[in-house]
C-alpha cells in the first residue's frame, strides 16, 4: 500500500518530508506534472480537464491507499471534482491557511502569498469570506516564486532581488498597523523562506501549512496502514517521464527513486 503526494512540480516535497516524519512506514510515491508546470497561470476548465485525466491515470496504475494533493493551485480547482469523480479514494487536499491566520493576527492584517491561479479561485475567496471577514486580506499572486524555488532546489542559487520584488506587496502599512502574518499559500515557497525572512522589511509569521496536511493525512487513515511497510522503495514518476540530471539528483537527496518512464 501507498501514499501519493502529487504536485506540478517539486513543492510537495515539503509534505514528503513532515509526512516521513508522522508516518515513517509508509510507502511514497511522489508524481509531480513537471509537463504542466506551472499550473499558476493554467486556464481553470483546461487544468480540471487536464487533472481528472492525470489522476484517473495514477489511480488505475498505482492503487494508492490514498491521494495527498500538495498543490494550493490544484486543490483549490479540483478537489471538488476529483472527489465527485473517484468516490473510493482517500484525497487530502492542501488549501491556503487563511483560517489559522485569522485566529492568529493581532494587527488584522494578513497576507496570501500563492501563484495567480490560487489568488484567483473561488474557493480562496470563499475562505477568506468565511473565515477572516474581519481582517484585511491582502492577496499576493506570484508569477515567478515556484519557478524560483524549481531552480533553488536544483541548482542550489536563488536571486534575493527577485524574492525581494515578489514578496514586497505582502507588506502592508494602514492606520498605524502593519501586515504581521503571510500565508505561504503555495507549496513551493517554504524552501524559500529563509531567503523571504531575510529580505522582508519587517519580522512576520510565515504560515506553512505542510505540516498540518501531513497531519491531516496520518488522521485519515487506518491505524493498521501506518504500522506496515512493504520493501519497496519510494519512487518518483514525473509526467514528462524525462529526468535531466539536477532532477535526479534532487529526487535522490529526498529518498526517492526516478522512475525510468512517465504516466503515459
Ligand atoms: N506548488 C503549487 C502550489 O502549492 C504550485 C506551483 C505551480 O505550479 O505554479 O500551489
Amino acid at each position: 500500500m501507498s501514499i501519493v503526494i502529487f504536485d506540478s512540480g517539486f513543492g510537495g516535497l515539503t509534505v514528503l518530508r513532515e509526512s516521513r516524519v508522522l508516518m515513517p512506514a509508509q510507502r511514497y510515491i511522489y508524481v509531480a506534472d513537471d509537463a504542466g508546470f506551472p499550473y499558476g497561470d493554467w486556464e481553470e476548465d483546461a487544468l480540471k480537464e487536464r487533472m481528472l485525466g492525470l489522476f484517473g491515470k495514477i489511480i488505475d496504475r498505482l492503487h494508492p491507499e490514498q491521494i495527498v494533493i500538495a498543490c494550493n493551485t490544484a486543490s483549490t480547482l479540483a478537489i471538488d471534482a476529483l472527489r465527485e469523480k473517484f468516490p473510493n479514494l482517500m484525497f487530502v487536499g492542501t488549501v491556503p491557511a487563511i483560517k489559522p491566520a485569522a485566529e492568529r493576527t493581532r494587527s488584522g492584517l494578513v497576507s496570501v502569498l500563492a501563484t495567480p491561479g490560487t489568488v484567483k479561485r473561488q474557493y480562496t475567496r470563499d475562505l477568506i469570506r468565511e473565515y477572516a471577514a474581519k481582517c484585511h486580506v491582502r492577496m499576493v499572486g506570484s508569477k515567478d516564486l515556484a519557478e524560483l524555488a524549481e531552480n533553488y532546489l536544483r541548482d542550489g542559487f536563488v536571486d534575493e532581488a527577485r524574492v525581494e520584488a515578489e514578496i514586497a506587496p505582502c507588506f502592508v502599512e494602514k492606520d498605524g498597523r502593519r501586515t504581521d502574518i503571510i500565508v505561504l499559500a503555495c507549496t513551493h515557497y517554504p524552501f524559500l523562506v529563509n531567503r523571504m525572512r531575510k529580505m522582508a522589511p519587517w519580522p512576520v509569521d510565515w504560515i506553512d501549512t505542510s505540516e498540518a496536511i501531513a497531519r491531516r493525512a496520518v488522521s485519515l487513515l487506518p491505524h493498521s496502514a501506518t504500522q506496515l511497510r512493504d520493501d519497496k522503495p519510494d519512487i518518483a514518476i514525473l509526467t514528462s517521464g524525462n529526468p535531466d540530471f539536477p532532477t535526479e539528483r534532487l529526487l535522490t537527496g529526498f529518498g526517492l527513486v526516478p522512475a525510468k518512464s512517465g504516466l503515459n
